[in-house]
């Protein structure tokens, strides 16, 4: 079967290190809740005849010293955090009846190139931080459309991470990762981090030949993400794109005959084998994972076109058929996406590049292929959007 398991990100080991005190930060009513859980679970002194929680740093990996960019986003897993599993919350698409002039989002001097006819664009000329209301609304149908944007000379890297948090919270709520590393006292934010050492390379790619591990973010979840950004914070010069590709596409390429068949359908997306994934390897499981069905064609709410909606990363079965018919469905949508070079596009990192794209409509994936020992060092902010629906089989006319 040619699902992949995705573990987001793979680095190793860990220390042991006394309490410090978290940044004073305000509390945004969208987190308001981790924030909550968070303090009561924040590591404490120990008792006595108690451990403290374990907290590993990759700042103390890197011997306390760092010639990372941006020290403070360096991860950071506490084993003493845990969440309850998420609530229901009620999304605010805010790409839907956004003006398409796209007037507040490409204003004068802005310039957008398309990477590909359906998929990927890049914008200069217009700094994310500072869009109005407007703006932003403009900004999540322009991503809805394109499926990803690269925004070039951004300046979200140099606020402070709270004020990274509110520009991305307008967007819906905050996922927090349940395995990844984040910033210490920011679990909102997911980090991707290597350190690039030819050692690593080859151990990840120790049993398989290519890097690629198409996927889209976190789907296992009740509401995955909708509108999602990632802000580099090193890259290597050349190497380590992220490649993403075009679920809307992927499903206009079907026959109406098999388009018609999968509607109705739904398969199963799991957080099962990420979390094993980490506790095998001594990390931290901070929500206990879950499984969720999601209709194998979804609805975008502010385009209203159809996607598919499987990933390599988290989608497992399909529900109601029997294990070979579920597998071979399975593999035939799976390739289908995955060769499609036709509905792909590659975007290239540079220093203060933020990518943002539709993670309810694309899969992506990172591409391993640096050996220089450069660090790739990028943080998502990860909104959450409604949970996924399908509107009915429309017939196409001839
Ligand atoms: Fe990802």
């Amino acid at each position: 079967m040619a699902t992949q398991t995705i573990t987001q990100t793979e680095i190793a080991p860990s220390v042991s290190i006394s309490a410090q005190s978290l940044p004073e930060r305000p509390l945004p009513e969208s987190v308001a809740k981790v924030e909550q859980v968070k303090e009561e679970t924040k590591e404490q002194p120990a008792e006595p005849g108690k451990e403290k929680p374990k907290v590993r740093r990759v700042i103390d990996e890197e011997g306390g010293t760092t010639t990372a960019t941006y020290p403070h986003y360096l991860p950071v897993w506490n084993h003493g955090e845990e969440y309850p599993p998420w609530e229901p919350f009620t999304h605010t698409e805010h790409g839907k009846d956004a003006d398409p002039s796209f007037k507040d989002l490409l204003i004068d001097g802005a310039k957008i190139q398309h990477l590909t006819p359906t998929t990927g664009s890049e914008v200069t000329g217009v700094q994310l931080s500072r869009l109005s209301e407007a703006g932003k609304d403009q900004l999540a149908l322009l991503v809805a459309q394109r499926k990803v944007v690269a925004f070039r000379d951004q300046d979200l890297a140099d606020l402070s991470i709270q004020e990274a948090l509110d520009f991305g919270g307008y967007f819906g709520r905050h996922h927090v990762h349940p395995t990844s590393g984040n910033p210490e006292g920011y679990p909102e934010i997911h980090l991707v981090y290597r350190n690039g050492s030819s050692s690593e390379f080859e151990s990840f790619l120790a049993n398989r030949n290519s890097s690629v591990a198409w996927h889209s973010d976190v789907t296992y979840e009740e509401q995955p993400p909708g509108t999602t950004f990632l802000v580099i914070l090193d890259t290597p010069e050349v190497g380590g794109d992220t490649a993403f590709v075009n679920h809307v596409e992927a499903y206009n390429r079907l026959s109406p005959a098999i388009k018609e068949r999968l509607h109705g359908l739904t398969a199963v997306h799991s957080g099962f084998e990420q979390a094993e994934f980490s506790r095998s390897r001594g990390g931290v499981v901070r929500r206990e994972p879950v499984k969720n069905s999601h209709p194998l064609v979804r609805t975008h709410p502010a385009t209203g076109e159809k996607a598919l909606f499987v990933n390599g990363g988290f989608t497992r079965s399909i529900d109601g058929l029997k294990k070979e018919e579920s597998e071979y469905l399975l593999k035939f949508l799976l390739d289908h996406i995955g060769r499609g070079i036709d509905y792909q596009a590659r975007v290239r990192w540079a220093p203060k590049t933020v990518v943002v794209w539709d993670n309810r409509v694309t899969s992506h994936s990172a591409i391993v292929d640096w050996v220089t020992g450069e660090r790739r060092h990028l943080a998502r902010i990860t909104p959450q959007a409604e949970r996924p629906y399908e509107t009915p089989y429309v017939a196409e006319t001839k």
